[in-house]
């Protein structure tokens, strides 16, 4: 059980007003807020540590490389890897997407084929069509069904000895959709593709364990797991990412540079090129420990609990149309209402002080599928209540009302 009232007083920004009514902050999908320790931690590295990493040999870089190290280190342990060296820490999730398909390219080759599925977030659509143009690779696309959920029979069938990568969302940011990633992986195995898990939705509320996955590549944001924004974790295999050319060329990412020849760092530092954002990385570190002291078993079933509740609100409003699965499914709800548009249901509740997130939600192809031009979506985290939804559904009602 968590206490949410205690949860909530580590969130400042909570407690403020917007267009004088109390925030009701429902877009954690598209990030979440930080807690006091992350902001402060910020705060600290700049005012006390605050030196390059990798570098200097004085008391600070020491400082910050160590500050640095052990986040890494945090990391590795918090998705179960194996070594520190298979933890690359990127700009985000789009980034650590664009860096597998920019050097996991040289494994594809003319003819070669690319799996993805029709409900990615466009970062992990264009990324691998950019890859797939340059090697005259083919990008599949497994369809979804109408309940939101992978065809498996489509996947199975797409797959061959031709198909050389699978990028799978864990979660679908528009609709909730839990995909099985374990039958994904293991079935892609058998014909020897390599697997990327872009768990940007997940990451913050289901347990990982990267090694017993058995997952090839895998990657999420800070700042969906109440973490700064501009730091991203990349898991790889040490043995693919060994394999890999850097993505990068500059300082940090090289053992000796010679006009004539120049020699690479080890992971993980020959895919991390040029200085990092070290303070977000630092306080990343904070966002972990926040994870770990709710626990994310806790932040899964009270994220659970909100989802049943607003699910079963909304259907109670005549006309709403939900969009996605009925079961394995995270705290995520995309939904219409018949002839209103979802931009101006989004403008009226910001009126009302609550903040939600309408459009496609960089997901055109999903919007095709369903034939909709884009849908109105509640994403709930830790500190949100039921209170807050019964408010955001009374305001969804009004908003009905102005607009139909
Ligand atoms: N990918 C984020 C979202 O779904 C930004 O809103």
């Amino acid at each position: 059980m968590i206490d949410v009232s205690a949860v909530r007083n580590l969130f400042p920004i909570l407690n403020q007003k917007i267009n004088n009514h109390d925030l009701i902050y429902l877009d954690n999908g598209a990030t979440t807020q930080k807690p006091n320790s992350v902001t402060r931690s910020i705060e600290d590295y700049y005012k006390k540590v605050n030196s390059n990493v990798h570098r200097g040999a004085h008391y600070l870089s020491n400082l910050s490389t160590e500050k640095y190290e052990q986040t890494r280190e945090k990391i590795k342990n918090f998705i179960g890897a194996k070594k520190t060296c298979e933890i690359i820490l990127t700009k985000g999730t789009t980034d650590s997407i664009n860096l597998i398909a920019n050097t996991f390219d040289s494994n594809i080759n003319e003819g070669d084929e690319v799996i993805i599925s029709e409900m990615e977030h466009h970062s992990n659509i264009v990324p691998w069509q950019i890859c797939c143009d340059k090697n005259k690779a083919v990008l599949k696309v497994v369809p979804i069904l109408n309940s939101g959920e992978i065809d498996f029979d489509k996947f199975q069938s797409l797959l061959s000895k031709k198909t050389k990568l699978v990028s799978i969302s864990h979660v679908s940011n528009v609709l909730g959709t839990i995909n099985p990633i374990k039958k994904i992986i293991d079935l892609a195995h058998k014909f020897k593709a390599k697997v990327f898990i872009d768990g940007a939705q997940a990451a913050s509320h289901i347990k990982l364990d990267v090694q017993k996955l058995n997952v090839d590549f895998y990657c999420f944001s800070a700042h969906k797991l109440y973490g700064p924004t501009g730091v991203g974790v990349l898991y790889g295999k040490e043995s693919i990412l060994n394999e890999l050319e850097p993505y990068q060329g500059g300082g940090e990412m090289i053992k000796s540079v010679d006009f004539n020849k120049t020699t690479y760092a080890d992971l993980p530092h020959k895919f991390e090129a040029g200085t990092p954002n070290i303070a977000g990385v630092v306080s990343f570190s904070k966002s972990i420990d926040f994870l770990e002291s709710v626990g994310l078993d806790n932040i899964k079933s009270h994220q659970e609990k909100l989802l049943q509740y607003a699910t079963k609100k909304l259907l109670e409003i005549k006309d709403v149309i939900i969009y996605g699965p009925k079961h394995q499914k995270a705290a995520i709800i995309s939904f219409n209402i018949k002839n209103v548009h979802p931009y101006d249901v989004g403008v009226l509740l910001d009126k009302m002080g609550i903040a939600i997130r309408t459009g496609h939600h960089c997901a055109q192809p999903l919007m095709k599928k369903y034939n909709i031009p884009g849908t109105i979506r509640l994403s709930f985290a830790v500190y949100n209540t039921t209170k807050e939804i019964d408010l955001c559904i009374d305001a969804i009602k009004k908003s009905k009302k102005m607009l139909t």
